[in-house]
């Protein structure tokens, strides 16, 4: 946990009062709050469910953007850290060791890389940690090369395949070896093998169907795999995957690594695709409080959250404790409303905890997390890498 930055002393009161009973009710909102015991729970569970499966946990640092959560994973068992973009790795690396962290961290950064710019960058950023890039066109290949050449250690670079999402990967065999020979003739780059990531089957809902969907795209990259190797290429790593499909890979057996993110928090998007399914056994952790700021109406109070409190692309929150009974609305850039129904379960001044609809682009909105234990303020942890999407 961390210390406020100058802008943020209005939060003083909340902090003076960390560690005592009722400080939560301090906490100025909305704001995004963390139960302690669920988030390491959730961090628990995926690391003891990916090690019983024989499987590498590399999980994602785009859903929660925080050395604080991103320590506790790798002093979980975690192998290493996956993220998006390559500032979100900077930004990362360079907290975790400010903050103490003496471990070299093994970093794979799941988004290809274009330009000898950002090839110059991730150069730099392999002297902090052990950097894994991934590729899927050999121009991406060149740029590479030329920004490791006389680098001690070469890069270790993976074939990013398109198994069904589209988004980007090489589609199909072909391609892939026209990538890899690409990475073998180059003395500054290490082939290390292949990513296959399934956005498209995360929130697919009924188990069966997502098992299906995602066995067609194991098949896409055991194309590739079959293809590489049998033309004298190893394919050592097979990273990829998701919180909704984490346990169908251990059953599919393909990938040797997952890179999971939303399950160390959770959202509502999640808990409506996956249901009491195994892959939706994580706790929600992470919750938007907010404050009932007007209550003079008969069918609903008016709450300090709106649009600008929460990612609007899954919807509308729901209500913790109260999903069933009671709707949140948006009411324009800074409100909500909360229905209240005729016996009018919530007054002014009350607060209302809200399940964020989609975890990560909501995580980006903060710049740090309250860190709660109940109603106990433990302290506040910083969304470092918040914003660094380049
Ligand atoms: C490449 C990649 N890997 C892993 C993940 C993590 O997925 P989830 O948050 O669904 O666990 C994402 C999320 O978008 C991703 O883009």
């Amino acid at each position: 946990m961390s210390e406020l930055r100058p802008r943020q002393r209005a939060f003083q009161a909340a902090l003076d009062e960390m560690g005592r009973p009722g400080s939560r009710r301090l906490i100025p909102t909305p704001a995004l709050v963390c139960e302690l015991d669920l988030l390491s729970t959730n961090i628990a569970l995926m690391a003891d469910a990916a090690a019983s499966a024989g499987i590498a946990l590399r999980p994602h640092v785009k859903s929660h953007k925080s050395a604080f959560v991103a320590r506790r994973q790798l002093e979980g068992g975690a192998a290493g850290l996956s993220c998006a973009k390559l500032s979100e790795a900077e930004v990362i690396i360079e907290r975790l060791v400010a903050d103490g962290y003496e471990r070299r961290v093994s970093v794979l950064v799941t988004s290809p890389l274009v330009g000898s710019a950002s090839a110059m960058r991730a150069a730099a950023l392999a002297e902090s940690c052990d950097l894994i890039a991934v590729v899927d066109h050999f121009q991406g290949v060149d740029e590479l090369a030329t920004a490791f050449e006389g680098t001690g250690t070469p890069l270790s670079v993976l074939c990013d395949v398109d198994v069904g999402l589209g988004r980007t990967g090489v589609v199909g065999p072909g391609p892939a070896l026209g990538v890899v020979e690409r990475i073998e003739q180059s003395p500054w780059l290490r082939f290390a093998g292949v990513q296959g990531y399934g956005g498209h089957l995360q929130h697919i809902v009924g188990r069966d169907e997502r098992q299906t969907a995602a066995r067609e795209s194991a098949n896409r990259l055991v194309d590739v795999i079959d293809a590489l190797e049998s033309n004298g290429h190893g394919v050592t790593l097979r990273t990829g995957g998701g919180t909704g499909t984490s346990t169908i890979e251990f059953e599919i057996g393909l990938l040797n690594e997952l890179q999971p993110g939303s399950y160390v928090f959770m959202d509502r998007e999640y808990r409506d695709a996956l249901g009491d399914d195994p892959e939706g056994r994580f706790a929600q952790s992470l919750t938007i409080s907010t404050t009932v700021i007007s209550a003079n109406q008969k069918d609903f109070v008016t709450v300090d959250a709106g649009l600008k409190a929460m990612a609007t692309d899954a919807g509308s929150p729901l209500v913790v404790g109260h999903e069933r009974d009671a709707q949140y609305h948006f009411f324009g850039d800074e409100h909500g409303f909360v229905t209240n129904g005729p016996d009018g379960v919530f007054s002014r001044g009350d607060r209302i905890d809200l399940v964020p609809p989609h975890c990560d682009p909501t995580v980006d909105r903060y710049d740090f997390f309250w860190i709660v234990r109940g109603d106990i303020v433990l302290g506040v942890a910083d969304i470092a890498a918040r914003g660094c999407s380049q």
